[in-house]
């Protein structure tokens, strides 16, 4: 028994099949567009009892520089991700246990804020005068009488020598070459681990 195959002079397609060829793709009517960019809602904080709206994403020290405090920093700088060593920024913010970095904690919607309480002043007296006496801070103006770090020390009592003289100033690289284990050292050789016996 042979079976036929229709020959192309009499297929017919079928309707179903014809629509795909013959009906044009729906096209878009317009360019498309990058969808659009949300606006950042603003969080609204209370800092020393005053109300201030900054944009989502802040950090305390910003909401307080746009309430046009100045909080004391060290270690922080616009163009560098926050690395919270000196706590000289450190803030109460209610329901916290612990004082918290301005420059790198978020503002959250109701945070309420305190820049100034005993606790915060008592801590930054005490983190200016420990930085004083053990740290290099020549580049922050300790013994210039218009830098920074001795207007703080004024503002906050601070006796940046009571732990000790300040730090001679070290030539770049100094540290990493004198620390033991530091990056210019060779790595430690550590004798193998002795090996468990076998039992027999
Ligand atoms: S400025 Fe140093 S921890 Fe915030």
């Amino acid at each position: 028994m042979t079976t036929e195959h229709p020959t192309r002079a009499t297929y017919e397609m079928p309707p179903e099949l014809a629509r795909v060829f013959t009906t044009p793709p729906a096209r878009a009517s317009r360019t498309p567009e990058a969808p659009p960019v949300e606006a950042p809602t603003a969080v609204t904080v209370t800092i020393d009892g005053i109300e201030v709206s900054v944009p989502a994403g802040s950090t305390i020290l910003e909401a307080a520089r746009a309430r046009g405090l100045d909080l004391p920093t060290l270690c922080y700088l616009e163009n560098l991700a926050p690395v919270n060593v000196c706590r000289v920024c450190v803030v109460e913010v209610a329901g916290s246990r612990v004082l918290v970095p301005a420059c790198s904690r978020k503002v959250e919607p109701g945070m309420e804020i305190q820049t100034e309480s005993e606790r915060v002043r008592h801590s930054r007296r005490l983190v200016l005068e420990f930085l004083g006496s053990s740290v290099d801070l020549s580049l922050a103006g300790p013994r210039r009488p218009d830098g920074d770090l001795a207007r703080w020390a004024e503002r906050y009592g601070a006796d940046t020598s009571r732990f000790g003289p300040p730090a001679e100033p070290s030539p770049a690289g100094a540290r990493d070459a004198r620390d033991a284990g530091h990056h210019t050292r060779p790595a430690v050789q550590r004798p193998p681990w002795p090996r468990p016996s076998r039992s027999p």
